[in-house]
């Protein structure tokens, strides 16, 4: 098992370009089920959960592969199967969405009900009632959950919850249905508006997408259409983070600023530097790092997704800070870790109070999902000493592309190595 050995106290500056989205890479991958012919999809990340996803639309019939740089190819003939593979879907929970394309293209599909992971149990019964809706049955047999629909029919739906999946589960099935889908209290995340504005030029009829409500107009048929993907903002916050942890001074090439909003808006309350020209973004924390409070919330609040790596921010911060997840039910695992780093930080509820100190110290650290991860190599960043991360495939290179040599190229010391050989 390979691990990340992390050898703090580098200021990092210089220049680092950001990847193409995983969570809009995935869905639009997802969609191609959907079309016919041979689809180009540009600026894709190369990581371990995109890979897990071609191979799950190759076990699905279609033809699918990653070209250097960034490139995927599909190409989507007539005979898809209608049963995706339980030992790929479950290696990627995320993957439950092809349900969707898989229900509108074939009148059937059997996907395996994922399982919760180290965050929260992650259920999926708005994905089930947005596909009732639309005139799915749906049952659920040896850890299968299937959906039959002789002809899909729009419908309004509410969600009472904006889930990010279940609005991109819907809006898939939605490009096929008979007449109009509306989505009420839909996810707003940039990720949504980027699939329908790839299934958009595919051609079907979808109209706001990365707003509360979105309206699909069935079509009979889509074609292919090549895409490029948008930037991935979670990545890029997570980079601007650790420009801020180590009180270094970077730039970032290839952002879009209202996608990190909330993450710029706190990082200049914490007396962060912020620059922003077109899609560059300067970080400067020469000074030191003020507490200020954060509460995650759906697009376009702080996102879920930053906020372990936000949390050791704060742990260094001088006076005390509160962050709050309100998106998911067990995301202060991470928290645990920090305090083994020397952190102060009580858990109550869903709060983390977090009292700075002027440094952590590094040790061997266990991470529990691939944004604790990312937050613990932030905090070797900035820790006395070395700082070694278990599992560098499932926590971090599933869905960050080359993190260890990007910061290394910003002047970190991040090395990778193989866990038995470590003395
Ligand atoms: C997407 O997951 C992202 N994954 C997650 O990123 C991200 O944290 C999350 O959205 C929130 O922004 C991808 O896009 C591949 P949700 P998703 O459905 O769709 C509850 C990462 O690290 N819920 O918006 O699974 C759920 O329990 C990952 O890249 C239901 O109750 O998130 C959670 O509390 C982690 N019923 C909340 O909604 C449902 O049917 C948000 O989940 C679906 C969700």
């Amino acid at each position: 098992m390979r691990k990340a050995l992390v050898t703090g106290g580098k200021r990092l500056s210089g220049t680092v370009s950001v990847s193409g989205s995983k969570n809009a890479a995935l869905p639009i991958l997802a969609a191609t089920i959907l079309l016919h012919g041979e689809t180009t999809i540009t600026n894709v990340p190369n990581l371990l959960d995109i890979i897990s996803m071609i191979r799950i639309l190759r076990a699905l019939g279609l033809r699918a592969e990653y070209f250097e740089p960034n490139i995927v190819k599909v190409y989507t003939n007539n005979s898809i199967k209608h049963v995706a593979p339980y030992e790929l879907v479950t290696k990627m929970r995320a993957s439950f969405f092809i349900i969707g394309p898989i229900l509108a293209r074939m009148g059937l599909a059997k996907v395996p009900l994922p399982g919760g992971c180290a965050i929260g149990s992650r259920p999926v019964n708005l994905h089930i009632k947005g596909l009732e809706a639309l005139g799915a049955h749906v049952s659920m047999e040896h850890g299968f959950v299937i959906v039959k629909a002789n002809k899909l029919k729009g419908a309004k739906i509410y969600l009472d919850f904006p889930s990010v999946g279940a609005t991109e589960t819907i809006m898939m099935a939605a490009t096929h249905s008979e007449g109009e889908t509306i989505i009420e209290n839909a996810a707003q995340e940039p990720e949504i508006a980027d699939l329908a504005a790839f299934l958009n030029k595919c051609g079907a009829r979808i109209e706001g997408a990365g707003e509360e409500t979105i309206k699909i107009s069935g079509v009979s048929k889509l074609k292919s259409s090549d895409y490029k993907v948008m930037p991935d903002r979670i990545e890029a916050s997570t980079l601007m983070l650790a420009g801020a942890i180590t009180k270094g001074d970077i730039t970032l090439n290839g952002v879009i600023e209202q996608h990190v909003e909330p993450i710029i808006r706190k990082l200049q309350d914490a007396g962060v530097e912020i620059g922003v020209s077109g899609d560059q973004v300067k970080v400067k924390a020469k000074d030191g790092i003020r507490s200020t409070d954060v509460k995650t919330m759906p697009y376009p609040g702080f996102p879920t997704d930053v906020q372990p790596q936000f949390t050791s921010l704060m742990s260094i911060a001088s006076g005390t800070s509160v962050v709050t997840e309100t998106v998911f039910e067990n995301r202060f695992m991470h928290v645990h870790e920090l305090k083994r780093m020397g952190a102060d930080i009580q858990i109550e509820g869903q709060s983390a109070i977090i009292k700075g100190v002027k440094k952590l110290s590094g040790c061997p650290v266990r991470a529990s999902d691939l944004r604790a991860g990312a937050a613990l190599v932030l905090a070797g960043l900035a820790a006395d000493g070395e700082t070694l991360i278990d599992d560098v495939e499932r926590f971090i290179e599933r869905g960050y592309e080359n993190l260890i040599g990007k910061l290394n190229s910003l002047g970190g010391d991040l090395r990778e190595i193989n866990g038995n050989n470590h003395q």
